[in-house]
């Protein structure tokens, strides 16, 4: 077992040199052109080891196997399709290649992007032996060398990249899957805020709102950074570059002010019926807060953005509190 592992880092390691070549030949061109479109220095490319999966279909597998690798062994690695009657193929073709490193800079997984408009538009390694996706942050190898005291959490390759390249070596992402307890652990290790830094489109508020929880749960201090107009860092580190998004670091909100903005897009507060029933939601939300005066705090702030009156939201929320008991 902890040969077939090591053997899966090795394979990995060297899958990465070999797309990372792939670059610098006249095939790869097409990859090294898009990575610079999307405004890569050679510098990001090289430090991320990105690279390209080019257009022959078993050229990897037919490297790999020259290196001495077994078919069993390459199966194993999410790197090779095996089917017994269509074949073996390389599993990522004509992508723009992301390795995933974990802690210690070993390649675990890959990312791979469609330079079109193709679908998916990321293919990811498969679980293996290495790659377990609920345990790893992309770009935690990098960020961890930062001093700065918060951690950025986005959602995508793209986004920890551009970031970085802005000089926010603090970044990382969830990948697209749902943040875990076991990411948000490994975070803590790190620092005691986090920055949600994710989509600003109905998914990514979706998804911020389900990691609010996670990592208030292990202790984390959460805010969350507003990305509009722009849909995510990426994009907006483009248009605006790294002064403006600076300012929205330090201008990031409370999770819990981001949660009860969210929840009042529901609500035509200008109807007294649907402020009763928002006034109520509220009222349960405070109830996340246990200790007194911190409760007293957030039901003094929220009172007062809605003049509500601090006694009234008292009472509403001690009426949720005491239905508990
Ligand atoms: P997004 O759809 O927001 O893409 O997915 P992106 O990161 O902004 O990509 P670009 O800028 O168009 O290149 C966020 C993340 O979700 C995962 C990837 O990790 C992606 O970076 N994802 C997305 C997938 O795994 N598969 C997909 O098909 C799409
Ligand atoms: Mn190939
Ligand atoms: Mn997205
Ligand atoms: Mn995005
Ligand atoms: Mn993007």
């Amino acid at each position: 077992q902890a040969d077939l592992k090591s053997k899966l880092l090795d394979i990995n390691k060297e899958a990465a040199k070999y797309f990372y070549y792939q670059l610098k030949t006249p095939g790869g061109k097409i990859a090294l052109d898009y990575l610079q479109n999307r405004q890569l220095s050679e510098e990001t490319i090289k430090q991320f080891g990105l690279g390209y999966s080019n257009k022959f279909s078993d050229d990897l597998y037919r490297y790999l196997r020259g290196l001495g690798y077994d078919d069993s062994t390459l199966k194993e690695s999410g790197l090779i399709t095996m089917d017994e009657k269509k074949g073996v193929f390389d599993k990522f073709w004509n992508r723009v290649m992301f390795p995933i490193m974990d802690v210690n800079n070993k390649v675990i997984g890959f990312g791979g992007r469609v330079m079109g408009d193709g679908l998916p538009k990321y293919l990811n390694s498969p679980e293996t032996k290495l790659f377990d996706k609920s345990r790893n942050l992309y770009g935690l190898n990098f960020a961890r060398i930062s001093r700065k005291k918060n951690i950025l959490i986005c959602e995508g390759y793209m986004d920890v990249i551009a970031l970085h390249q802005a000089g926010f070596t603090n970044a990382v992402a969830s990948l697209g899957t749902a943040f875990t307890g076991l990411q948000a652990n490994l975070l803590k290790r790190y620092t005691d805020e986090v920055l949600i830094t994710y989509d600003s489109d109905e998914a990514g508020t979706k998804a911020a709102l389900r990691a609010i929880p996670i990592l208030k749960a292990a202790g984390l201090s959460t805010k969350v950074i507003d990305m509009r107009p722009y849909k995510d860092p990426d994009e907006f580190i483009k248009a605006l570059g790294a002064e403006e998004f600076q300012k929205r670091i330090e201008e990031a909100r409370n999770s819990f002010y981001f949660e009860i903005d969210v929840l009042e897009k529901n609500y035509d507060l200008s109807d007294p019926e649907h402020k009763t029933k928002f006034y109520n939601e509220i009222g349960k939300k405070l109830l996340v807060f246990t200790e007194e005066i911190e409760r007293n705090n957030y039901i003094e702030a929220i009172a007062n953005r809605y003049n509500i009156g601090f006694d009234n939201l008292r009472k509403l929320v001690n009426r949720y509190g005491a239905r508990l008991i």
